[in-house]
């Protein structure tokens, strides 16, 4: 397992050339390209720390001195709000050796690195550096690494890459295509954080593959959505790797019935209106007629990631009087099946380190897997 990269790169992008072909002729990415470290290195440094990533929410340190510490790809780095009520990232690295600054998550006015107790302000610029009185070095405007931010419809986009495509081009493919997921009208309920051991790539299929939904998830939701008659899946192949698609499917309860009050949105709909969209590398959307879902995946190894997931509701859902208990409900449900998946994608992540692992040809319910791991496999073979 995790065997270093034996192989060059050109000769990996004609090992998953059969992903390239068009979908009745194409196979699955090789396993290579799930369970090797060099492999993990390489995403790393050409998707992790090379693109805009999807953060969190503004409304997760909504006020001054706010601050959350965030690890990506074995990098730490810190959101916070300063006196202005402007959001920073910046890298949680001491200017003097490197020390973490700040862990966790909380309220402060500055930030004392605990080493030798250099003093930082809420934006990460350096305020005293005690006892350096005769270092040669300028210290004046020394601050910690920053790391390029947006927000856009209160989810905070970041990137390590001090020169990243513009974001408004980067976003520019969804803002239309994501009219149904309106979150600046909603907030968090809760955010699930789940260790799945598998490769981060996996999640990130399976959360666009409808193909094993009505066989994994016949005990949960997959009575719930309606295959169109042709048994098609009209998924729109966005550029750079994102993906959209509407479909018919009842709320997510144990009976299908809505719980929650219709989103705003979506007056006059149907209750099994319901969409997904996705944005490239990691981030996958859901949409049922009472909630959304926001799901993160992130790498922590070859072999293993964390998914985190966002509930939302509109302002209005918090007011119910059985709010809190179709909450907790609601979690549950949530939290069978990511386990359904989990089993899953375990059991696949065995297979990609198997030498026995041959990738099997895909269906044409696997486009969007399709569109995504090409994109992957341009960026990372390139
Ligand atoms: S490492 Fe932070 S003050 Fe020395
Ligand atoms: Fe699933």
């Amino acid at each position: 397992m995790n065997a270093p990269l034996s192989i060059p790169l050109l000769d990996l992008r004609e090992k998953a050339a059969h992903v390239y072909r068009d979908l009745p002729e194409a196979n699955h990415v090789p396993g290579e390209f799930y369970a090797s470290a060099s492999i993990a290195k390489l995403e790393k440094e050409r998707i992790f720390l090379e693109t805009w990533l999807c953060v969190g929410r503004s409304e997760e340190i909504p006020l001054p001195g706010d601050y959350t510490t965030c690890q990506i790809a074995d990098e730490s780095f810190v959101l916070a709000r300063n006196e202005a009520g402007e959001i920073n990232a910046f890298m949680n690295m001491c200017v003097h050796r490197g020390v973490a600054v700040v862990s966790g998550k909380g309220n402060a006015q500055d930030f004392s690195c605990p080493y030798h107790a250099w003093l930082y302000d809420l934006s990460g610029n350096l305020v005293t550096a005690p006892r350096m009185t005769q270092t040669k070095a300028e210290l004046k405007n020394c601050r910690m690494r920053r790391l390029k931010l947006e927000v856009w419809r209160g989810w905070i986009f970041v990137s390590f890459n001090p020169e990243p495509m513009s974001f408004d081009d980067f976003i520019a493919p969804y803002e239309t295509e994501l009219w149904w997921f309106q979150t600046d009208q909603c907030r968090i309920a809760d955010k699930m954080v789940i260790e799945v051991d598998c490769n981060w790539k996996l999640l990130v299929e399976n959360l666009v593959d409808v193909y094993h939904v009505p066989v994994l998830h016949k005990g949960t939701f997959g009575g719930f959505v309606k295959k169109n008659k042709a048994d098609t899946f009209d998924v729109r192949l966005l550029p750079r790797g994102g993906w959209a698609y509407e479909q018919k499917a009842r709320p997510h309860s144990s009976t299908g019935a809505r719980t929650f009050p219709m989103l705003p949105w979506l007056k006059g709909m149907s209750e099994d209106t319901s969409c997904r969209a996705g944005i490239y590398p990691n981030l996958s959307l859901s949409m049922r007629s009472d909630s959304l879902r926001m799901w993160q995946v992130w790498p922590i190894s070859a072999s293993k990631c964390v998914l985190h997931v966002y509930l939302m509701f509109p302002h209005e859902a918090f007011d119910q009087p059985d709010f809190s208990a179709n909450l907790e409900e609601y979690k549950g449900f949530i939290t069978d099946l990511v386990a359904e998946d989990a089993s899953m994608v375990v059991s696949l992540q065995h297979a990609m380190q198997s030498p026995f692992y041959e990738p099997g040809p895909m269906s044409h319910l696997e486009a969007a897997i399709q569109h995504i791991m090409k994109k992957y496999l341009d960026v990372v073979t390139a």
